[in-house]
């Protein structure tokens, strides 16, 4: 274990469950301090039993709650140094029958909800002349996935985001980039395998390394972008998908051998 962060003071949103609650817990272990926000009390209360960490329960769909994260992170430690964007939600529902609300909420949460925190947390990077911004995007932010065309579009809104804020603020110091998570193992993908089995065994038979990301290997990447070790790294979407993406859609992934 290394202090990779001491010293700074971060925001994971979604930090109650998943991916953004091991980022969470990870950047606390070596050494940040971070204000975490879910919509969910009761998984946010829980995560503070595990660390100590400030929480904002707030939905990120909410331009207030940016304000809020951002002035939590102020009171904690005068400074916003990381920012993750994490909180999602999936709807798969085929695009004909899609509601206009249903589709609002989607893109509310997955792309205007990140613009509105980066856009806030920004402006104090901006006044710092540093500061790096990790957006989790997903796989569907480079390639389309069944039924999903709401998830698909945000993330790859997502990805544009991430592109668009490295190119105006790099001259300010501070990086953007994206992380592409492949199939993880969080309540997100839970539902999916409890509902289809069959076609989530399917799903993960067509990961060359043969099975889902635990939300721990995702966080790692995570920590990887948002540390100094890649401070060289602006405007990126590193895919951790077990290989997914490396393989032509036509062909099935070869059987494991271990
Ligand atoms: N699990 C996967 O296979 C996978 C794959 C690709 C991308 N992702 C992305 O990773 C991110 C995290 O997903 P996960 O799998 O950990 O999901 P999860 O469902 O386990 O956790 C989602 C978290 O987001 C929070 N959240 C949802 N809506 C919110 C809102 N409006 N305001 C504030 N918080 C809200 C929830 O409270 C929870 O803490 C999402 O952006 C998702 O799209 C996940």
């Amino acid at each position: 274990m290394t202090d990779r962060f001491r010293g700074k003071v971060a925001i994971v949103t979604g930090a109650s469950a998943g991916i953004g609650r091991a980022v969470a817990l990870a950047l606390a272990a070596e050494g940040a301090r971070v204000v975490v926000n879910a919509l969910d009390p009761v998984g946010l209360e829980k995560l503070g039993t595990e660390a100590d960490l400030v929480a904002v329960v707030g939905d990120t769909a909410e331009e207030d709650t940016a304000d809020r994260l951002v002035a939590a992170a102020l009171d904690t430690g005068g400074r916003v140094d990381l920012l993750v964007n994490n909180a999602g939600v999936h709807r798969s529902v085929p695009t004909a029958e899609f509601s206009s609300a249903e589709w609002r909420r989607v893109i509310d949460i997955n792309l205007n909800g990140y613009f509105y925190l980066a856009r806030a947390a920004g402006a104090v990077m901006i006044r710092q002349r540093a500061g790096v911004i990790l957006n989790v995007a997903s796989t569907a932010g480079v390639a389309a996935a069944l039924n999903s065309a709401a998830y698909v579009a945000s993330k790859h809104g997502v990805v544009g985001l991430t592109k668009a804020l490295a190119v105006d603020w790099a001259r300010y110091g501070i990086r953007v980039n994206a992380l592409g998570p492949g199939l993880t193992t969080t309540g997100m993908v839970q539902a999916f395998a409890e509902s289809a089995p069959d076609l989530y065994a399917a799903r993960e038979r067509r990961v060359p390394l043969g099975r889902a990301a635990s939300p721990e290997e995702q966080a790692a990447t995570a920590l990887f972008l948002l540390s100094d070790e890649s401070a060289y790294t602006s405007g990126q979407i590193l895919v951790v998908d077990g290989g997914g993406a490396a393989l032509y859609s036509g062909y099935e992934a070869p059987a494991q051998e271990r």
